[in-house]
């Protein structure tokens, strides 16, 4: 795979669909693109090759470089800036070899200073079968005295975009998780990140790109494996190209690389789709989907009953709703918040994680065997790395928390963090999750986190300290362990809603939690982002009461089940409320996930409409295009289901066989009318849902 054009060196890294070709030029200074797109794209002049004169400029500063030093970008932003014991910066690399895989999946390009004896190796990874491009960098201090990284960025991702930068991005806050935004960049530079130690909720680590004149064409994105505090900047220059820069923001101040230290940074991941927002959805799919390998399976229908007795959790009224839920057709039946010694509100008991005898007074062995005895699996929330002042493992243990010597706590609902840096914690957090796995008989695990770090120190700790860093690696060291010890344990990543979603949880978590809004109108809008990220697999959505807690525009039942089925479906409702006939109507729609379910796992998506347009649907294609599943919502924004309009809609579908007829049971499609004409779907004031499936004749 490797060419030599002329002086300089040239790789082409293959993806599904797509390549990606970089090349070192002859004065072997940096690493640069030749062409990001599909197939054949690295043919003919490159479209982010720059030759032109660069007055007040560098020729760095112009180049697409794939990974920058201030020596290689002095004005226009740097991946890596190096500081020495003397303070002096301008580390300035140079090529000295690679390894690169006959399959043309893989390629790691070294680097050295010459001066300070930094190497830094630039690696490239396409997983088998997708159209993403890993990347990330490991820096080895190979001289005498010690380094200071004051940035440290994974990667640089140029962009042509000719007729201006169109940005999407997802922003939001505690219960408005995955807000779907767009932004045009004409030039100058869009920021986004977290500094909180967790992605966090105002903002996802993930940024599409696509060139101003061509929104539904070729569309590249950017999304960042990180579980802590990370950066995502696109600037785009004078001469049309946007790089994007991505990795950890080093919210704790420049790491120190000491001689013979080694670091790796994470990956930050690179996405082609020719087909706009919706395709590069299906690109993240498919990468996440490959994630999960073989623990890609259809998730259990559940239960979690927090909504219904918030901490008031005791073995009675769990019974009851368990008992009711094994009715409608639930497998596994979670306990939330509340059930240990302590805990009767939030101002207490996290960190001592002991069943309340007081609340489950035959002890929590018969509990959970009574669950499942009604026929349901058993899960349980935890919340390992937070402690409340009122709790024995703080009165034990107060250095255990995130402080800085002399100044107060921040608490965070009545909260602190546990320094899970600190390895006597991680041996903590570990072995009391691990114990809770051992001694129940558990098979589900929501795992919370409800605060960001507000603290950066270690008391009594020397010297700079990469507390994000250390955090970060042991708590995916420990989930790590989790699943392997536990390999029948499904994991749900929560943070007070949808706060720690990003690619390395999609590697190591089962499911994620969006958001604790689960009101229709609001959730429509969080799971419309949400799936512009991330697969089926991972949206976990419960069917909550009406009017819900945060959105007070009700829908109907039908419309909330239908919502929920979008990814794994849950209830999280009240049950013993409900009347016989809304059991019953659940039960029917439990029934009917099941059936569908396979193909909302492994099915080919499209996103169609949205939740600001009359139409909202999504389109699961089963990948043998056998089936076709189609969730339709109806949209109106208007108050009260009376008002809505009873007009019927056509949703075209996508991607299906025009030779092919489809049949939903009634009536019989062609494949052409479904992607010409469409899917009629009929709105009225009592019918705002459908979920139909289509069968290939
Ligand atoms: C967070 C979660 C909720 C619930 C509560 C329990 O807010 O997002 O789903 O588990 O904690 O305290």
């Amino acid at each position: 795979m490797t060419t030599l054009t002329g002086a300089s060196r040239r790789w082409t890294l293959r993806g599904a669909q797509t390549e990606y070709t970089v090349a070192v030029p002859a004065h072997g200074r940096w690493l640069e693109l030749v062409a990001w797109g599909p197939h054949g794209v690295s043919d003919g002049p490159s479209a982010v090759a720059y030759d032109g004169p660069v007055p007040f400029l560098t020729a760095g500063d112009a180049a697409a470089i794939e990974y920058a030093t201030d020596a290689d970008r002095p004005f226009t932003g740097a991946d890596l800036v190096v500081e020495t014991a003397a303070g002096d910066r301008r580390v300035g690399l140079g090529y000295t070899g690679e390894v690169a895989d006959p399959d043309r999946r893989e390629l790691a390009v070294d680097f050295a200073d010459p001066v300070t004896g930094l190497r830094a190796t630039v690696h490239y990874r396409v997983p088998a079968g997708t159209d993403v491009v890993q990347r990330w960098v490991e820096l080895t201090n190979a001289g005498s005295g010690p380094l200071k990284l004051v940035r440290a960025g994974s990667a640089g991702f140029c962009v042509p975009t000719p007729h201006g930068a169109l940005l999407s991005h997802q922003w939001g806050q505690w219960e408005q998780e995955f807000q779907l935004s767009h932004v045009e960049l004409g030039h100058g530079a869009f920021t986004i990140g977290s500094a909180q130690g967790v992605p966090g909720h105002l903002h996802v680590p993930w940024l599409a790109v696509r060139d101003a004149a061509e929104p539904a064409g070729p569309t590249w994105g950017v999304a960042v494996a990180w579980t802590g505090s990370w950066e995502i900047g696109a600037e785009r220059d004078t001469g049309g190209l946007t790089r994007v820069r991505a990795g950890r923001q080093l919210v704790d101040g420049p790491l120190e690389l000491g001689p013979g230290d080694r670091l790796t940074l994470p990956v930050v991941t690179g996405a082609y789709s020719p087909d706009g927002l919706d395709g590069l959805a299906r690109v993240w799919h498919t990468h996440q989907r490959q994630l999960a390998a073989d623990r890609l399976t259809p998730r259990p229908v559940l239960y979690n009953s927090w909504e219904a007795t918030y901490f008031a959790v005791e073995a009675k009224s769990q019974l009851e709703l368990a008992e009711i839920a094994a009715e409608l057709g639930v497998e596994t039946f979670v306990v939330d918040d509340g059930w240990f010694v302590g805990r009767n509100d939030d101002t207490g008991g996290l960190g001592d994680w002991t069943p309340d005898p007081a609340k489950f007074p035959a002890g929590f062995d018969a509990f959970i065997a009574d669950v499942r005895a009604l026929g349901l699996n058993f899960g349980l929330w935890v919340e390992p790395e937070c402690v409340n002042p009122r709790s024995r493992l703080y009165a034990e243990h107060p250095e255990w928390v995130y402080a800085v010597d002399g100044r107060p706590l921040t608490p965070v609902r009545n909260q602190y963090l546990l320094d899970l840096g600190r390895p006597e914690v991680a041996e903590f957090v570990h072995s009391t999750v691990d114990g809770l796995l051992r001694r129940y008989d558990i098979d589900y695990l929501k795992w919370d986190f409800n605060r960001p770090r507000t603290e950066p120190g270690r008391p009594g700790a020397a010297g700079p300290l990469d507390l994000d860093g250390a955090h970060v690696a042991n708590l995916h060291r420990i989930y790590e362990r989790l699943r392997h010890d536990h390999p029948g344990v499904l994991i749900e990543s929560c943070a007070g809603g949808g706060g720690r979603a990003d690619l390395a949880m999609a590697a190591r978590a089962d499911v994620f939690w969006p958001s604790d809004n689960t009101g229709p109108l609001d959730r429509l809008a969080i799971q419309y982002g949400f799936l512009h990220a991330n697969a089926p697999h991972l949206l976990s959505s419960w069917v909550t009461d009406a009017p819900g807690m945060f959105d007070l525009r009700p829908r109907s039942l039908a419309f909330r089940f239908v919502l929920a089925m979008a990814g794994v479906l849950g209830v999280g409702a009240d049950i013993r409320s409900w009347t016989a006939e809304q059991r019953a109507e659940a039960a029917g729609w439990i029934a009917r996930y099941k059936e569908i379910r396979d193909v909302v796992t492994h099915g080919e998506v499209h996103l169609i409409g949205g939740p600001d347009q009359a139409r909202c649907a999504v389109q699961y294609t089963a990948p043998d295009e056998r089936r076709v599943v189609v969730l339709a919502w109806h949209t109106g924004r208007l108050d009260g289901a009376g008002l809505l309009p009873s007009r019927p809609v056509r949703l075209p579908l996508r991607g299906l066989d025009p030779a092919a007829r489809y049949s939903d049971g009634e009536r019989h499609y062609s494949g052409t009318h479904l992607t010409a004409v469409g899917l009629p779907v009929h709105w009225s004031p009592t019918h705002d849902a459908d979920l139909i499936v289509l069968h290939r004749d």
